[in-house]
């Protein structure tokens, strides 16, 4: 049972014992997936039964894959986990979580430039449907990584092999050699 907005109830929002299946989202635009949120993901996946890796399709900013290309690489990336799922999802994450009775989203932390935002988003989400998001703090080794800078970095023909799964590389040469 999920809980009302707004309260600061402790009421567990799913029963606990036998055939509890613990689930988590890891939302995201992931235009690509980069090293940094698959460390995100792989961690979130030994922590919980089921993780759900949900593509945010979001028609009012410009991508350089399209979604489909998106949770493909996903799930190419992901493939060895066993227990990660891609979707993809339009509106709202929590009401994503309440149609797929997932309490919890894990949002990976690179630096305290994150928190102020995601602070103020998991507050509201808290507050919009009682969805807690758990703070994961990302490998130091990828504090600086992000989509955006891998993206200006394989337009320009910079070596990006580092920051992205061999899947992600190719496709980033294929569409970045055009624009060249
Ligand atoms: O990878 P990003 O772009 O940082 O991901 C941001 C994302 C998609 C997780 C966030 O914008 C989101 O949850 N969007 C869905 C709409 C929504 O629920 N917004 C939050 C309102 S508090």
């Amino acid at each position: 049972m999920m809980q009302p907005p707004f309260t600061s109830s402790t009421e567990p929002v799913s029963p606990g014992g036998a055939g509890f299946i613990r689930r988590a989202v890891c939302p995201g635009s992931f235009d690509p997936v980069t090293n940094g949120h698959l460390d995100i993901i792989g961690r979130c996946a030994r922590l919980y039964d089921e993780v759900v890796v949900a593509v945010f399709i979001n028609q009012s900013k410009s991508s350089l894959f399209d979604v489909e290309e998106r949770r493909e690489m996903l799930a190419e990336a992901t493939a060895s986990y066993g227990n990660v799922q891609i979707d993809t999802f339009h509106g709202l994450v929590v009401d994503y979580c309440r149609d797929h009775d997932i309490p919890v989203i894990v949002k990976g932390l690179r630096a305290v430039s994150d928190f102020d935002y995601e602070l103020q988003m998991a507050q509201m989400n808290r507050g919009l449907a009682g969805i807690d998001t758990l703070f994961m703090p990302t490998n130091p080794e990828y504090s600086f990584l992000a989509s955006s800078l891998v993206k200006e970095i394989a337009k320009w023909g910079g070596d990006v092999s580092s920051l992205v799964p061999p899947n992600v590389l190719t496709r980033l040469k294929d569409r970045t050699s055009d624009s060249r």
